[in-house]
């Protein structure tokens, strides 16, 4: 889809890129000419992501130990890939979630995924805007969000509050870092298969079926769709996009929000035919 160069010297850094769409993304960049480097918790998962995305991509990879909860960590990593030279990319990809009714939280849930979703990504961006500043060097920042990180949702809602404040970062300093030529984006994907996401959200199959008939093209995003969209909005070509968060859901959310959506699937044949004008005689 992309001419082979379109991230050529580009250096990206995704949290959360271990596995998932975060290691998805990163080889489709790796794919594109960028040099990689991921971060998340678990250093096993890290060596063997990093392996397999160098084999299949012949790339540079690097990885971080490193939980983004914790701001001092998360400057320690930034320092250190800082020595390799400016980062040009920051993907906000790490995530934690999980389905509970939220009279039954406790305040260490909240903070959990309050603190990867949303302290996370400030740690982040701060470390890197910062840095990108004082050096007048141009980035682009994508956050991953979802669709209900704009109009909320039940049952995860340390998620969907933390989503918000990410997209509100995104809008916010699209504007006031705009003229340090920093871009910021996000990207809010429908449900796309994933070990992380699945397991947590969708724990029994039958739901999985019913996710794919609530959505217009009944059937889940892919992983391509996904790292394609994200390769751009990274890279120059999409250089005025600023502040935008692009929903890659197959209509989901607006097939929620439309009156007659359900229309479709409850009348009957003869019930569309009966509603047509009589033929005037
Ligand atoms: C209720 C829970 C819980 C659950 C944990 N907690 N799981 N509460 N229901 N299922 C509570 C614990 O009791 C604890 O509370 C606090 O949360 C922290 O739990 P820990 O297990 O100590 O946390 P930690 O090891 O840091 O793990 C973080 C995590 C875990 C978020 C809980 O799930 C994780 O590591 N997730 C990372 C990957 C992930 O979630 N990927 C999916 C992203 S999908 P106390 O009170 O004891 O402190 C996504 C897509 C959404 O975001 C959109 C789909 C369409
Ligand atoms: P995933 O595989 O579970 O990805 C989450 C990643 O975040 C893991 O690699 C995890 O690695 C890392 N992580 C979690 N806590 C961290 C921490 N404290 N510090 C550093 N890294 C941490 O799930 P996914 O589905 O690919 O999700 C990726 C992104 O897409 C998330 O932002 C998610 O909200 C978003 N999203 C997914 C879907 C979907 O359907 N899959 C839909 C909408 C949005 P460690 O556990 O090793 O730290």
């Amino acid at each position: 889809m992309f001419e082979k160069n379109l991230l050529a010297g580009k250096r990206i850094l995704v949290t959360g890129g271990a596995t998932g769409l975060g290691k998805s993304m990163g080889k489709r960049f790796l794919e594109l000419g960028a040099s990689l480097y991921i971060c998340g918790r678990r250093e096993e998962v890290l060596a063997e992501a990093c392996d397999e995305l160098r084999k299949s991509t012949g790339g540079t990879v690097k990885t971080f130990s490193c939980d983004v909860r914790n701001n001092q960590r998360v400057n320690t990593m930034i320092d250190a890939i800082w020595q390799d030279g400016p980062l040009d990319g920051l993907v906000n990809n790490a995530a934690g979630n999980f389905l509970c009714r939220t009279e039954e939280l406790s305040i260490g849930a909240f903070e959990a995924v309050i603190g990867i979703v949303l302290m996370g990504t400030i740690h982040c961006t701060m470390a890197c805007g910062k840095q990108w500043i004082k050096e007048k060097h141009k980035a682009s920042v994508l956050s991953i969000t979802t669709t209900y990180a704009h109009w909320g949702s039940p049952y995860v809602v340390p998620s969907s509050v933390a989503k918000a404040g990410v997209l509100n970062m995104t809008r916010s300093l699209a504007v006031e870092w705009g003229k340090y030529g920093i871009r910021f984006n996000a990207i809010a994907p429908g449900p796309v298969p994933t070990e992380g996401a699945f397991s947590r959200l969708m724990p029994v199959k039958s739901l999985e079926e019913i996710a794919k008939k609530k959505n217009p093209l009944g059937r889940f995003g892919t992983h391509e769709e996904l790292a394609d969209l994200a390769a751009f909005v990274l890279s120059d070509r999409s250089g005025y996009v600023n502040g935008e968060q692009i929903v890659m859901d197959g209509g989901e959310q607006l097939k929620g929000a439309s009156e007659f959506a359900h229309m479709g699937d409850m009348l009957t044949e003869e019930q569309w035919q009966m509603m047509k004008p009589k033929k005037k005689e």
